[in-house]
């Protein structure tokens, strides 16, 4: 008998059902199971028909792995699953958040709330596009990007992952979807996967829906709200990415109105499938199910039959694989899980491999690694850095604005450890899963840029925290002080006091009482600015987390050759107490309202 299912001339889903046809249980099961690089066997793969496979934060082959590493690892976990029964290739998938930010050498892209500064959707399709490129020369075939969460509140630890508290913003910015996955053809149906082809990836909206809400900010917590609120602050985005084809969606951590998303048949297959039309796979959040008991990953079995009835089509264990799957068998076999519901499920998992090109193209593209942080990589990410800038103050006095800096001053005075830290200009989810300090990879510091631009007769004196010498020193033209938040990730970045780290507010304050001074906040969200602290420096620059091109793109901004186009994506509160606070509350009373910046002349820049 032909096998339909093998043909790539043959339409999607008659190879979708084709092959369902030819699956027995044990098959249907292992394509729902997505399991991590460090538990996976070639036999568990090949034997157990595993359908997906992640690299959770950081786990690659070995520390400072290049993409050709990378790509040799996955294309061996690939072989294990051709050589199956059926010869079902694996959807391998990774956080590739802003930029391929796992793979050493990789482009390092600006976070999210910097993308959401840049208002420039085309900007984020460019982005995109060259992180699906990326990603694929490593062999890579699925990201779980982009987090569309619509930040409703700083203190949130995941703020940076989101383009801003305003769903309108969140929802231009959809378009990294069309970036990674390709431009669907005119007239493709709303809801269907598509994935253009090898240069592209299969994308992820998440954390469906409403993890941006949750009250007080606390990640995984609980969004309150009614079903109106919920649709047109956090489900808003979630329409623009089914109708340009998305091929996934995750189920977030979090709750609505006290049910769990993973919980939640009517969010997740009453509203997303079925009134929404989504027709990719939603998959779990990892070890999303062993969070519906307490303790954690307790009476699992019974949290396995509320999430796939619910309508989880793939599980990210991503560890105890072995017992999902005899529990989803027991489940089964014993009539709980109706086998219409793994069908479904599995129908949908194929769909995206089929859309995806996966069977046709299972192994890695080799003629793409010379394009990994390549020139026109490195000058795209200078670009969102220097569009996601805002300038928040420009002169004590307006009429004599501090910026732009002279690039042949005769003495320059940097100051902090962000400005010569690639980790913490990048943030989390770079290298390893929440970040950390030192040359994590290969880009430029702040300080760096700043050597590389200034005249011959400038001197450039770096210290992390100065003397009181160096500070009194009369020839000290200007000071540059760089402070902010070093990296985190989740939960671990939840704060309720929003402080600059390592007594930033303090240097600031030493430094400006003798310096003229410029400070740059490396942050993923809006921190807390005294009105003493803002009084005394002469400039304030929002840098958010600006990734490996941070140093370049900051550089071309400050010294002149480009001026300030970015627009705050988030409210800058002035104190902890008044959040959470949006523009539409009667009382808004910010430091800074969402929207403002200012062009180096100190012209407020309009919408
Ligand atoms: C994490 C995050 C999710 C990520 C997944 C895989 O816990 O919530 O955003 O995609 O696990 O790393």
């Amino acid at each position: 008998m032909s096998c339909i299912y093998k043909d790539p001339n043959a339409p999607i889903e008659a190879r979708v059902k084709d092959l369902l046809s030819r699956m027995t249980l044990q098959e249907k099961i292992g394509q729902m199971t997505q399991i991590e690089r460090s538990v996976a066997t070639s036999s568990a793969i090949k034997d157990l028909c595993i359908g997906s496979m992640l690299s959770a934060g950081g786990s690659g082959p070995f520390e400072n792995a290049k993409s050709s590493d990378w790509a040799a690892m996955v294309d061996n976990f690939q072989k294990a699953a051709l050589e199956s029964r059926l010869g079902i290739p694996l959807l391998y998938g990774i956080d590739a958040v802003h930029g391929n930010n796992n793979v050493y050498g990789a482009t390092i892209f600006p976070h999210n709330i910097g993308l959401g500064a840049t208002r420039d959707a085309d900007l984020i399709k460019r982005i995109g596009s060259a992180t699906a490129l990326e990603v694929r020369a490593s062999g890579i075939h699925y990201t779980f990007a982009p987090c569309v969460a619509v930040c409703r509140d700083p203190r949130w630890g995941r703020c940076y992952e989101s383009f801003g508290e305003d769903p309108q913003i969140v929802k231009m910015m959809t378009l990294m979807v069309t970036g990674l996955q390709g431009q669907p053809p005119h007239g493709h149906p709303s809801g269907y996967p598509f994935v253009a082809g090898r240069e592209n990836v299969v994308a992820c909206a998440k954390h469906f829906v409403g993890d941006g809400g949750t009250r007080n900010g606390i990640n995984e917590g609980d969004t309150i709200s009614s079903h109106d609120e919920l649709e047109e602050i956090h489900m808003a985005p979630y329409l623009d990415c089914i109708s340009l084809g998305v091929c996934t969606i995750m189920a977030s951590y979090s709750s609505w109105n006290g049910t769990k998303l993973h919980n939640s048949h009517f969010l997740l297959t009453e509203i997303l499938k079925n009134k929404l039309g989504f027709k990719g796979f939603i998959i779990s959040d990892s070890e999303g199910l062993d969070r519906l008991s307490s303790p954690h990953g307790s009476n699992y079995q019974q949290s396995v039959l509320s999430a796939i009835t619910a309508g989880i089509d793939m599980v990210m264990v991503p560890f105890r694989f072995q017992l999902f799957l005899e529990d989803l068998m027991h489940l089964v076999e014993s009539g709980k899980i109706p086998m219409t519901r793994i069908d479904d499920a599995v129908e949908r998992i194929l769909r995206v491999k089929f859309a995806s090109g996966l069977f046709e193209h299972p192994l890695s593209n080799g003629s793409l690694l010379d394009i990994v942080r390549c020139e026109q990589h490195k000058k795209l990410a200078r670009e969102a850095v220097r569009k996601s800038l805002v300038l928040l103050k420009n002169g004590k006095d307006p009429k004599k604005p501090f910026l732009p800096l002279d690039r042949n001053a005769k003495r320059i005075l940097v100051v902090g450890r962000h400005a010569d830290d690639l980790g913490y200009q990048c943030g989390g989810w770079t290298a390893t899963w929440d970040g950390k300090g030192g040359r994590i990879t290969t880009g430029t510091t702040i300080l760096d840029a700043i050597k590389e631009i200034v005249g011959p007769n400038t001197e450039v004196i770096y210290e992390q925290n100065p003397s009181a010498t160096t500070l009194a020193r009369k020839d000290n033209s200007f000071a540059i002080v760089v402070v902010g938040e070093g990296p985190y990730a989740e939960s671990s970045g939840d704060s309720t006091e929003l402080t600059i780290h390592f007594n930033g507010a303090e240097l600031i304050s030493v430094v400006a009482d003798e310096v003229p001074t410029l400070a740059i906040l490396i942050s993923g969200r809006p921190l807390t600015l005294e009105p003493s602290l803002l009084e005394k420096m002469d400039a304030l620059v929002a840098a958010w987390l600006p990734g490996s091109e941070g140093g370049d793109g900051i550089v071309d901004v400050i010294f002149g050759d480009h001026d300030f186009q970015g627009q705050l994506p988030i409210t800058w509160f002035k104190n902890v107490k008044q959040l959470p606070m949006h523009a539409e509350d009667d009382l808004y009373d910010p430091l800074f309202p969402i929207g403002f910046g200012l062009t180096s002349e100190n012209d407020v820049i309009k919408s």
